[in-house]
């Protein structure tokens, strides 16, 4: 498990401008947006938003002292590149369920700041990236992709990523290597996948960093339940942006992200190999 001694120095502050990097740059291309701005829109979702933040101020009677602390706050959090993992920790999560409104299909969660692009491309059954010694309990995670109505669907991506058995993200802490515990696998022609991988494990939000002092300020709790994360994909249909997480968890049902829910739930079973475990999971995608 990561430990707050583990969250070092240059773990908010690189995890935090690479992520910033990334979003700045619209890698994740599979959510489009944009276009023009609508001014009765601008008008009514960012007037709520000051609205709350002002009653707030009113309600709770704001000091001068408290609304500095809040200008360099905001200020540090531009200065660490942490816009991203500031968003997803506390705002996604409501903007997921309002997308949710409209989706047929698996149930999905946030995307979160950790995603990368171009990570090894892998048939199934694959075995993602992994160290020779690396860590942790060994799993795989199968299933198959359907269409609504059952149809498999072959050649359908399944993209993958997430923690070691410390809690680090390749890409983003400087100990896993490049690529680690990370892959897009493709189904077969029966639209099945098979992931080898190990189990990986809770993690808290990098704590030196100002989302984390901001969590640790509230007296919140700053972890994450073991989570997998999980993009599906298939041309015409609409992309699954989801995670799984480990029933027995401590951390689920107290989220600092308030991503898991109950659907998302695993329980692996052990395989009889050695300390292997396995979960079956099938996705289903609506048409677009
Ligand atoms: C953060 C980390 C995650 O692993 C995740 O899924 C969402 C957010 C974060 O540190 O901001
Ligand atoms: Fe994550």
């Amino acid at each position: 498990m990561t430990t707050t001694e583990d969250q070092s120095v240059s773990d908010a502050a690189t995890a935090g401008s690479h992520a910033t990097d990334i979003a700045r740059s619209g890698a994740a291309t599979f959510r489009t947006g944009g276009g023009d701005v609508d001014q009765a829109r601008v008008a009514t979702v960012v007037g709520a938003a000051l609205e709350g933040i002002r009653s707030a101020i009113r309600e709770h009677k704001v000091t001068y002292d408290e609304f500095d602390a809040f200008k360099r706050w905001l200020i540090s959090v531009s200065d660490t590149g942490e816009w991203p993992l500031f968003l997803d920790v506390y705002l996604e999560f409501e903007v997921e369920k309002v997308a949710a409104e409209t989706q047929d299909g698996s149930v999905g969660t946030i995307l979160g700041p950790f995603w990368l692009d171009g990570q090894a491309q892998l048939d199934s059954p694959a075995t993602l990236p992994m160290r020779d010694d690396e860590p942790g309990t060994p799993m795989i995670l199968a299933g198959q992709v359907t269409d609504t109505d059952g149809t498999p669907l072959a050649g359908a991506k399944v993209d993958i990523w997430h923690t070691d058995e410390e809690g680090w993200y390749s890409g983003f802490a400087a100990k896993p290597p490049a690529g680690n515990l990370r892959g897009v696998v493709t189904t077969d022609d029966q639209g099945r996948y098979e992931i080898h991988t190990r189990k990986p494990a809770p993690y808290t939000i990098p704590l030196d960093g100002p989302t984390g002092q901001m969590t640790l300020a509230a007296g919140w709790s700053p972890w994450r339940p073991a989570h997998i994360h999980l993009l599906v994909t298939a041309p015409g249909h609409r992309t699954l942006t989801t995670q799984l997480f480990f029933t027995g968890d401590p951390y689920l049902g107290n989220d600092v992200a308030s991503a898991d829910k109950p659907e998302l739930t695993l329980d692996p079973q052990p395989t009889g190999h050695g300390d292997e475990i396995r979960s079956d999971r099938d996705f289903v995608l609506e048409a677009e």
